[in-house]
């Protein structure tokens, strides 16, 4: 993963190096460092730490080239000796991100000529690699291209050299990396959120380029080393504001933007209705010919997709499947032509969604349908048909408003499929078009029992594990409940679908087995009655969240929370905000670091 920045100026490039890499935090950030030139001057500043302790660090520096790092450790512990910029002989400073999967045998290679290594990265190879190669050639741009000619795997990188201090170089193969152009000085970073507070024009470097950047210009080659042209685009994005107003951390803020969040999202949606052309031009032709879904997609995102195959099952009887992407893209099978493939993904960047929807294109002729948050992220860019969702920034690292805005064009995917392949009658179209319009303000009421899911949090923050319930559509939510549990309050959590209690975690169940039920007043309530009885009958405590109407599902639960009013096909939506809530709560009572969980980070760009 990691996140990497570059800049080159006539002023001072420090403090947009590091209000660059804190906009990349969410790319991991368990270790962080800078690479500094300015008239003769070479330096790096490195810290074990966050970007705010890097800025304590380098408090009076300055420098007119330089290159930034945030870290999320794959080969060595997060120590200030393994962050990067990593030195390469006496004169080479280089940023990565991804994985060299050669790294063994270039460090053999690389010892054998006398190089010595001071981290456990596979990326200082890099950086010796350069200074090598630049010891022969004496022209930086060669040295790096030779260095690229030999590294396998993922990488973006930034390399910076003390005799070159008015050229900074970054290279992409496998990873992201984007260039933004200023006047008079040029900038290079993972993400255009790093870059939005200096510039607005951009250019997305295509697999395999190289760029060579001067302060008034830069130069780009491809991967076989021909000087390109790539079109410089102006991005329309809001740098948005990441502040936290009266809130104590991003998740909680985020938890409460949802109702604008979806309102946003479902702007289209509320002028055209729910459809097809609301995912591209050519969507209504494809959906008609569909044969059939495959949805791929990791985590929250994964959820999302297991709750959309309800939807799209029950409105135009096509076949769905929900694939982990990570194992999707191993597995052998043919796709039908004309299969829809539907990807969805946050970030757009997840290194394994990406690889699942190339590897889909070469099993069959099938479209790509993106589910996204972030505008000319690669999974969009790749993607033949899109639906952006309109969640905005999103900063803590647990998926709150990015998950239920999926649901939401799902949701309308679902529709939109029916209604172009006549599957529903007009009033039933009617009748989940309208759902909607009321669906911002149950979210907004959900959001008013904040106070007695706190509570509720008291008691369960001395829990090790627990249980999460549910049926149909909110099967999935109680998949979404338990990683959010897990992740951010890191207690143990599992999600079942209730009918499968018996068939094995009912073992668990005595009094120190808190099970979180949820119940929709649907045609499933008694069975899911039967299971709490189950559990109770055990000593398991049943905390119970019910939409109104669940009555019969009360008596023995430990505790109830009913909420204000059922929400039909949108439950899954609606019932997500008081398991959000709920870990929320409990990850504050247990004092975790809720933003930035231990061990992860926001965007996993690598596989
Ligand atoms: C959990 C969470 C992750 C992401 C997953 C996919 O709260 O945020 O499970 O959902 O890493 O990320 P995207 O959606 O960016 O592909």
């Amino acid at each position: 993963m990691c996140g990497i920045v570059g800049a080159i100026s006539e002023r001072n490039v420090v403090p947009m190096l590091l209000a660059g890499l804190q906009r990349l935090e969410y790319r991991g950030y368990d270790s962080s460092g800078l690479a500094l030139a300015q008239r003769g001057e070479f330096s790096r500043v490195r810290v074990a730490g966050r970007v705010a302790d890097l800025a304590a660090k380098a408090a009076g520096q300055s420098a007119l080239a330089g290159l930034a790092h945030t870290r999320w450790a794959t080969h060595g512990a997060p120590t200030e000796l393994n962050a990067h910029p990593h030195l390469g002989g006496d004169s080479v400073l280089i940023v990565h991100n991804g994985i060299i999967e050669n790294h063994a045998a270039l460090r053999t290679e690389l010892l054998a000529q006398g190089y010595q290594f001071t981290s456990e990265t596979d990326s200082e190879v890099i950086a010796h690699l350069v200074h090598h190669y630049l010891e022969r050639s004496n022209d930086l741009l060669s040295a790096v291209q030779a260095t690229i000619g030999r590294l396998t795997g993922a990488f973006a990188i930034g390399v910076l050299s003390r005799d070159y201090p008015d050229t900074i170089i970054c290279a992409r193969r496998g990873s992201p990396l984007v260039l933004g152009l200023g006047f008079g000085e040029q900038f290079f970073a993972s993400d255009i959120a790093a870059l939005l507070p200096v510039t607005q024009r951009m250019i997305y470097l295509e697999e395999g380029d190289l760029a060579e950047l001067h302060r008034g210009e830069v130069r780009i080659f491809n991967a076989a080393g021909e000087p390109v042209t790539r079109q410089a685009r102006t991005v329309d994005v809001a740098a948005d504001s990441a502040d936290l107003g009266h809130y104590r951390h991003y998740m909680q803020k985020e938890i409460f933007e949802q109702p604008v969040a979806i309102t946003n999202t479902l702007q289209r949606v509320i002028e055209l209705g729910c459809q097809p052309a609301l995912f591209g031009p050519t969507a209504e032709a494809l959906f008609v010919a569909a044969p059939a879904i495959r949805i791929v997609a990791c985590g929250s995102s994964y959820h999302a997709g297991l709750v959309a195959r309800y939807w799209i099952e029950e409105w135009t009887g096509l076949p769905v499947s929900v694939d982990i992407a990570s194992e999707y893209r191993y597995r052998k099978g043919r796709e039908q032509d004309g299969t829809l493939i539907v990807a969805i993904s946050q970030s757009g960047e997840t290194a394994d969604l990406l690889a699942a929807m190339r590897s889909a294109r070469e099993r069959g002729d099938v479209k790509v349908l993106a589910i996204c948050n972030v505008p000319h992220s690669t999974l969009t860019r790749e993607s033949d048909l899109l639906f952006l969702t309109q969640a905005g920034l999103e900063i803590g690292v647990a998926s709150t408003k990015a998950f239920t805005t999926q649901l939401v064009a799902l949701y309308v995917l679902a529709a939109a499929l029916a209604s172009s392949r006549k599957t529903l009658s007009a009033a039933a179209e009617r009748e989940i078009s309208e759902s909607l319009h009321r669906l911002p303000v149950l979210v907004e009421e959900v959001l008013a029992m904040d106070g007695q899911l706190e509570e509720w949090a008291q008691e369960l923050a001395h829990y090790h594990n627990a249980l999460f319930l549910g049926r149909h559509t909110l099967f999935p939510i109680a998949l979404e409940g338990a990683l959010k549990l897990k992740e951010i309050a890191y207690i143990h959590a599992e999600g079942y679908a209730a009918g499968e209690l018996k068939h094995g975690p009912l073992a668990l169940v005595d009094e120190d087995m808190p099970v979180i039920v949820c119940a929709a007043r649907d045609e499933l309530l008694e069975k899911l009655v039967s299971n709490m009885r189950e559990v109770e009958a055990r000593s398991g405590k049943v905390f119970l969240l019910a939409e109104p109407g669940c009555e019969s599902a009360h008596p023995g639960a430990h505790r109830v929370l009913t909420l204000p009013a059922a929400s039909g096909p949108l439950a899954p939506v609606v019932m997500t905000l008081p398991l959000q809530m709920l870990s929320y709560h409990t990850a504050c009572r247990k004092g975790t670091d809720v933003d930035k969980p231990r061990n992860l980070a926001k965007s996993v760009t690598v596989e």
